[in-house]
């Protein structure tokens, strides 16, 4: 029914607009104050604060860094099938007690073709060592960095570079055995051969020791670290995802801008249809209804925010979206009755705002901003008269990223052309130093929020959160004023 009459619509709050109630707390000291949020009702963080699957914000080195601090990152999808897939193994391959596929070489290569197979595979500088096997996969030797430290000569043959002489052990060893044995040989990797001498893994012993240096870290049942990587709605989504899936994604996510459509339905139902057993974000939503139809459509985590972004201009471009605080209160209200976990996404500056989205029953937050200025993110880092800055891109804003798309595809993209309208922007943000420093000021700050609500789990929070509405003075008031800050 059209609504004739002001009265009849409704008020929606950002997270300036409330502030948490203090309420008496059981919290002794803030470190007591467990974070942990479920991204589905399956997968737990024990540091629900993600990183946007966005260009300028998340690709394998955020990924990895985000997973070994207890987070998860979700590869974003402004790429070929190919490069998201290498994305995702990068991020599984890189920790994991047993390598099962370790990077080998015939034993017919030379020293240039090390250089060839890590372009070509797209391996982290840190990957160093590879196997060398015969025609019939049996292990000849191992190259490792220090075996190539002194080598010069593109042309000699890994063979005569390699170690030959092998501490090896059987596929069936554990942690702890191969621990010892790797140290009373005082070896860092351990090759696992079959019963015919064919490579069945490899372990290393910086896997080991990061498995310790990381308890926080989110990982799969293998030991490998979770990982998330994003699909569209439209032309190659489901091959896609089916590469996504073989690569041994841990979620997918739906990303589209208005995820109470259609599209993002039949996406959601086709691909839930085709792999039951892998988990699905989708989003973006702003109201309960858009949450019971992906709910029923088979959601297992619903991503809310349309236009609460730092570089989104979707709101003032097309006039729509819904306040921030409100849309994740009246999501997370629905998704209840459906048990799913909703994601506050867009809007979150500072650690106050994170502790206001979980305080409204957010399970987990994506921030965009606070992380594309980490030292992990992708992109280089820019230097202006002394200061340090990295780019920022809205997803839909005309990036590099849609020219190069639109060239790979022969033609020009223009604004307002073909049909494109931006509906975000383009921007240099601050360096924000690490990801794991970003993420210990946003921990601080929530575990301190939460805290005051009086709430020792997120469970809790949810529970017990209480708000006001301020005003412009109220919100005057709450940030520094009547000095000069130095
Ligand atoms: P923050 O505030 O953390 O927000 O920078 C990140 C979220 O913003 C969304 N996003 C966009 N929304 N136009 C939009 O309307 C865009 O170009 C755009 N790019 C990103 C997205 O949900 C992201 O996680």
């Amino acid at each position: 029914m059209p609504i004739t009459n002001t009265s009849d619509i409704p008020l929606a709050l950002s997270y300036d607009d409330v502030l948490i109630v203090p309420n008496r707390s059981p919290v002794k000291s803030r470190k007591d104050v467990d974070i942990s949020g479920r991204l589905t009702k399956d997968i737990i963080l024990k540091v629900p604060i993600i990183p946007a699957n966005m260009a300028s914000v998340c690709e394998k080195e955020m990924a990895i860094a985000m997973a070994r601090l207890g987070s998860i990152g979700l590869i974003h999808r402004f790429m070929t099938i190919e490069e998201e897939v290498e994305h995702v193994q990068a991020v599984k391959r890189i920790e994991q007690f047993v390598i099962e596929e370790p990077y080998s070489l015939p034993d017919t290569a030379k020293l240039k073709h090390i250089e060839e197979f890590k372009q070509k595979h797209g391996l982290l500088e840190e990957v160093g060592s590879f196997l060398i096997v015969d025609s019939s996969r049996k292990l000849r030797g191992i190259v490792t960095h220090r075996d190539l430290q002194l080598e010069q000569d593109p042309e000699k043959p890994l063979t005569k570079i390699m170690t030959s002489k092998l501490v090896t052990a059987s596929p069936e060893i554990n942690m702890e055995e191969a621990m010892k044995l790797m140290t009373s040989h005082k070896i860092e990797k351990l090759p696992l051969l079959n019963d015919d001498g064919t490579v069945a893994g490899l372990i290393t012993m910086r896997d080991i020791l990061q498995s310790t240096q990381f308890p926080d870290a989110s990982k799969d049942k293998q030991g490998k670290l979770l990982v998330g990587a994003s699909i569209g709605v439209m032309g190659d989504y489901l091959e896609r995802a089916e590469a996504l899936v073989k690569a041994g994604v841990d979620i997918l996510v739906i990303d589209i801008a208005h995820g109470h459509s259609d599209l993002a339905i039949n996406t959601l139902r086709a691909v839930k249809q085709k792999w039951p057993a892998i988990p699905v974000m989708v989003g973006n939503v702003a109201t309960a209804e858009a949450v019971k139809d992906l709910a029923m459509a088979g959601a297992d985590c619903i991503k809310v925010g349309v236009g609460p972004g730092s570089a989104c201009t979707t709101r003032i471009v097309v006039g729509a979206g819904v306040p921030q605080f409100t849309a994740v209160l009246e999501c997370v209200a629905e998704a209840k009755s459906h048990g799913i976990p909703i994601n506050a996404d867009g809007g979150i500056e500072n650690s106050g705002n994170a502790a206001k989205a979980f305080a409204a029953g957010a399970d987990t937050i994506l921030c965009g901003n606070l992380f594309a200025g980490c030292e992990e993110s992708p992109g280089k880092l820019i230097t202006k008269h002394g200061k340090r800055f990295k780019l920022y891109r809205g997803s839909a804003s005309i990036s590099n990223n849609m020219i190069r798309k639109a060239r790979a595809e022969g033609r020009k993209l223009e604004e307002g052309v073909d049909g494109y309208t931006a509906e975000g922007v383009e921007s240099v943000i601050p360096f924000r130093g690490s990801a794991q420093d970003v993420v210990n000021s946003l921990v601080g700050g929530i575990r301190s929020g939460m805290s005051y609500a009086g709430a020792r789990n997120l469970k809790e929070l949810h529970e017990k959160a209480r708000f006001v509405r301020i005003t412009d003075k109220g919100l005057k008031e709450s940030h520094p004023h009547d000095l000069t800050v130095i």
